[in-house]
This record gives structure tokens, C-alpha cells and sequence, in this order.
């Protein structure tokens, strides 16, 4: 199998994740754990993200973009996913929104244009994920931030951390949930 085979495997949701992914249950603990999380870390830092540009990097079933918009009203939302299956979804949300197949390590957008990115849970799906850090850098403004939660799955803590810091992040506050086996992070374009 070649290696490209591979890696659209590891990015795609199996059967048992994609129901996983886009069921009430999941959708609860999105909005008022993860989202919830988020919220908390940007006002304990006094970061304002009303009519912002915003983007959320592999935005799935399009739940967390409808979260996003309902709380900040942005000037501009930017959501994509990897999957074709999710974006179908992603549409009926009804949100008004612009859905689009996208790779987080090819982002087809221009460098320096969000004030914040959001990303739930998907940075451990990409093998070559420390070039999807580097892409989520590139379009976002310097002092714009990076809301990131992640499961313990591909990288280690450690490796996760340095990965950001060697991408020009600083981590500016971070929470562990669920026994530690998710972390959320809140991160600085330097
Ligand atoms: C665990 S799901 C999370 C989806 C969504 N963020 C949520 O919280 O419901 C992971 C998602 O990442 C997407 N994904 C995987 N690799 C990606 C990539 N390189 N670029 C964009 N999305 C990707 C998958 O298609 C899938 O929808």
C-alpha cells in the first residue's frame, strides 16, 4: 500500500468514529465541556473574539462552527474538513456558512488572516501533523491565538508541546480533562 493510501486512511474516520463524532452525546460534551473550556481560557486571558475572522481547521459535522458563530458573530467564519462526508453534513447545519473541502497541512488561504483557529480533535489524525501546525501559524495574525484540544494519541504531551513551541507558539494556558487523556491549550502566534 503506498504511503499516500496511508495517510488518507489516518486522516479519514472509520465507521465507529464518524457516529462517534456526530451523535448527541458527543455534541453535549462539545458544548459545554470542550466549548465550554475554550470560553473560560479566553476570558481568564481578556481575549475578545466578537466579529473577529475565525476559522475552525477540520470543522467535521459543522456542530463546533455553529458553537463558534453563535458565541463570537464573526466578521468572518472559515470552516472546512478533510472528509467530503463531513462537509455534506457540515451544510445542513443552515448556519449561512460556507463549508469547504480542506487539509490542514495545505490550507489554501493567505498568510496572516485569522485572529483565532479552532481545532477539536484533529490534529492526532494527521501523521504529518507538526506541518499543520506550521500551516495554522501561517494564516493566522501574529498575536492571534490558536485554540486547541487534543486526546493523548499519536504524540506524547511533551512531543505535542515542543512541536508548538518549535512552530513559533507560546502557550499561554492549558487544561487537562477526562483523567488527562485530553488536553486543551491555548496558544500565541509569537
Ligand atoms: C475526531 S473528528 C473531529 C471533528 C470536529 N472537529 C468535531 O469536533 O466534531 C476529526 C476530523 O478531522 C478531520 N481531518 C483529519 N485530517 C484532516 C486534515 N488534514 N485537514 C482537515 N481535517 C482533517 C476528519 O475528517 C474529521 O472530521
Amino acid at each position: 500500500m503506498s504511503a499516500k493510501i496511508n495517510i488518507e486512511q489516518d486522516m479519514r474516520l472509520g465507521k465507529f468514529e464518524f457516529f462517534a463524532m456526530n451523535n448527541p452525546i458527543k455534541r453535549f460534551i462539545q458544548k459545554y465541556i470542550e466549548f465550554t473550556i475554550f470560553k473560560k481560557m479566553l476570558t481568564k486571558n481578556n481575549i475578545n473574539l466578537v466579529h473577529k475572522t475565525i476559522m475552525d481547521g477540520g470543522c467535521g459535522s459543522g456542530f463546533s462552527t455553529k458553537l463558534i458563530q453563535k458565541e463570537f458573530n464573526p466578521e468572518r467564519i472559515i470552516a472546512f474538513d478533510y472528509m467530503p462526508e463531513q462537509i455534506q453534513l457540515a451544510g445542513k447545519q443552515h448556519i449561512g456558512v460556507d463549508f469547504f473541502i480542506g487539509d490542514l497541512t495545505d490550507i489554501k488561504l493567505k498568510d496572516n488572516l485569522c485572529d483565532a483557529v479552532f481545532i477539536f480533535g484533529v490534529i492526532h489524525h494527521i501523521p504529518g501533523w507538526q506541518k499543520a501546525l506550521t500551516e495554522v501559524n501561517r494564516v493566522l495574525k501574529p498575536g492571534g491565538c490558536l485554540l486547541l484540544e487534543e486526546p493523548l494519541f499519536r504524540f506524547s504531551w511533551q512531543e505535542l508541546e515542543s512541536g508548538l513551541e518549535k512552530t513559533q507558539f507560546r502557550i499561554q494556558d492549558q487544561k487537562h480533562f477526562c483523567f488527562s487523556y485530553f488536553h486543551s491549550y491555548l496558544c500565541i502566534k509569537r
